[in-house]
C-alpha cells in the first residue's frame, strides 16, 4: 500500500472519528439531562410525601363516629394513599440510591443502583442461583465429611461456609439498596452465620469437636435440603414476578402470585420449623458439652449461644412473617400492580427504541 492510500484511509477514519465525537457529545448531554431529571424526580417525590403526610394527619380528625358518606370518602382517601405510596416506591426504583455504610466500607464509594426493574429481578434471580450452586457444593462437602474424618476436608468445608455467608451479606446489601424488602433479621442471620463459621474454623480439633462433629455435619445436610426447597419457593415467586410485566391482564398474575405464595409457604414452613428445632438442639448439645467432658474450649459455649440466637431470631421472624402477609394484603397488591406497570413501561420503551434506532433521538426530544 503506498503512502497516498494510507493518507486517504486516515482521512476516512478522521470522518468516522468526528461522528464518534458527535455521538459522544450527545451521550454526555443526555447524561447531564439524566442527572437534572433525577434531581427533579427526587424533589417531586419529597413533595408528594410531604403533602400526603399532611393529608393523612388531617384524616385523623375523622376517627370518631362520622356519617356514612364521610366514612366512605375517608376510606377512599386512605386507599389512595396506600396506592400512591406503592407508586412512589416504584418510581424510586428507577432512581439511584445511596449504598449503606457496610457496602461503602467494603466496596468504597461506588454506585450499586440498578435502575431498571427487569434488571433488578434478574439480579435477584442470579442471587438465588448463586445460593443454590453453593448449597449443592455445601451438601456434597458435608456428605463427604460424614463419611471421612479428614481435617483438611473439614476445614475446606468450614472455610467455604465463611466465604459463602460473607458473600451473601454483600449481595443482600446490594439487593437492599435496590429496594428489596428483605427483613433485617435475615441479613443479621447471615452476619451471625459468618461469625459462627469463623469460630468453627478456629475451634481446635479435640475431644469436644469430635463429639459435636457428626451432629454438625447432619445439620448441614438438612439445612442444604431446606435451602433447596427455599430456592424452589423464591424461584416460583420470581417467575411470577417476571410474568407481571408480560401479561395483558395483571390481575390474573397477581392472583396467581398470591395463591402460589400461600401454597409454597404452607409446604415450606414445616421444614423450616424442623430446621429451627435442630438449631435449638445444637445449642442444647453444645451447652451440655461446655461442662462435660471438662476443660471445654471457649468455642463450645460461644457456638451454643450463637445457635440459640439463630433459633430465637429465625423462629420469631418466621412466626411474624405470616400474619404480616395477611395484614398487608392490599398494600402488597398495590406494590405488585405498580411493579407490573413499571416493567411493562420499560419493555415498551425498550422495544420502541430498539425497533427504531433513529426514533430514539426523536423520542427523547419529545420527552423533553
Ligand atoms: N434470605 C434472603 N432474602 C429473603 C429471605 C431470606 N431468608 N426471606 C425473605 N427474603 C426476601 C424475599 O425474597 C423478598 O425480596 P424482594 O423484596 O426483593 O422481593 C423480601 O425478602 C420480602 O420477603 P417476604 O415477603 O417477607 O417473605 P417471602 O414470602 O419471600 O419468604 C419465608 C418468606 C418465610 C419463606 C422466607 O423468609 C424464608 O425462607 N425464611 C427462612 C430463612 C431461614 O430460616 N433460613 C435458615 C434455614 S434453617
Amino acid at each position: 500500500m503506498d503512502i497516498d492510500s494510507l493518507k486517504n484511509e486516515w482521512e476516512e477514519l478522521n470522518k468516522e472519528f468526528t461522528e464518534l465525537e458527535n455521538c459522544n457529545r450527545r451521550y454526555i448531554e443526555l447524561l447531564e439531562q439524566l442527572h437534572s431529571r433525577q434531581q427533579i424526580c427526587f424533589n417531586e417525590i419529597k413533595h408528594q410525601r410531604y403533602r400526603m403526610n399532611q393529608i393523612t394527619a388531617s384524616l385523623r380528625q375523622f376517627k370518631g363516629p362520622v356519617d356514612v358518606e364521610v366514612k366512605e370518602k375517608v376510606d377512599e382517601l386512605q386507599k389512595m394513599t396506600l396506592k400512591r405510596k406503592a407508586q412512589l416506591h416504584e418510581i424510586e426504583q428507577s432512581l439511584p440510591a445511596k449504598s449503606g455504610r457496610y457496602l461503602q466500607i467494603i466496596l468504597g464509594d461506588v454506585n450499586v443502583s440498578i435502575l431498571n426493574r427487569n434488571d433488578k429481578v434478574r439480579y435477584k434471580d442470579d442471587y438465588e442461583k448463586f445460593k443454590l450452586i453453593l448449597n449443592v457444593i455445601g451438601l456434597i462437602m458435608a456428605f463427604f465429611n460424614l463419611i471421612f474424618n479428614y481435617r483438611a476436608l473439614e476445614l475446606a468445608f468450614i472455610f467455604l461456609l465463611v466465604w459463602y455467608y460473607c458473600t451473601l451479606t454483600i449481595r443482600e446489601s446490594i439487593l437492599k439498596v435496590n429496594g428489596s424488602r428483605i427483613k433485617g433479621w435475615w441479613r443479621a442471620h447471615h452476619f451471625i452465620s459468618t461469625v459462627a463459621a469463623g469460630v468453627l474454623l478456629v475451634w481446635p480439633q479435640g475431644e469436644h469437636w469430635q463429639i459435636f462433629r457428626m451432629q454438625f455435619m447432619y445439620f448441614n445436610v438438612y439445612i442444604s435440603i431446606v435451602q433447596y426447597l427455599q430456592f424452589g419457593y423464591q424461584k416460583g415467586l420470581l417467575y411470577r414476578l417476571k410474568a407481571l410485566g408480560e401479561r395483558h391482564n395483571m390481575d390474573i398474575t397477581i392472583e396467581g402470585f398470591h395463591s402460589w405464595m400461600w401454597r409454597g409457604l404452607s409446604f415450606l414452613l414445616p421444614f423450616l420449623f424442623i430446621g429451627y428445632w435442630f438449631q435449638a438442639y445444637n445449642a442444647w448439645t453444645l451447652y451440655k458439652l461446655a461442662f462435660t467432658p471438662p476443660d471445654a474450649p471457649w468455642h463450645v459455649s460461644v457456638m451454643s449461644g450463637l445457635f440459640l440466637l439463630l433459633f430465637v431470631g429465625n423462629m420469631a421472624t418466621t412466626l411474624w412473617v405470616v400474619p404480616e402477609k395477611i395484614r398487608e394484603r392490599s398494600k402488597e397488591r398495590y406494590r405488585l400492580l405498580s411493579m407490573g406497570k413499571s416493567m411493562k413501561l420499560r419493555r415498551e420503551v425498550k422495544q420502541f427504541v430498539c425497533t427504531n434506532a433513529d426514533a430514539c433521538w426523536h423520542f427523547l426530544s419529545l420527552a423533553e
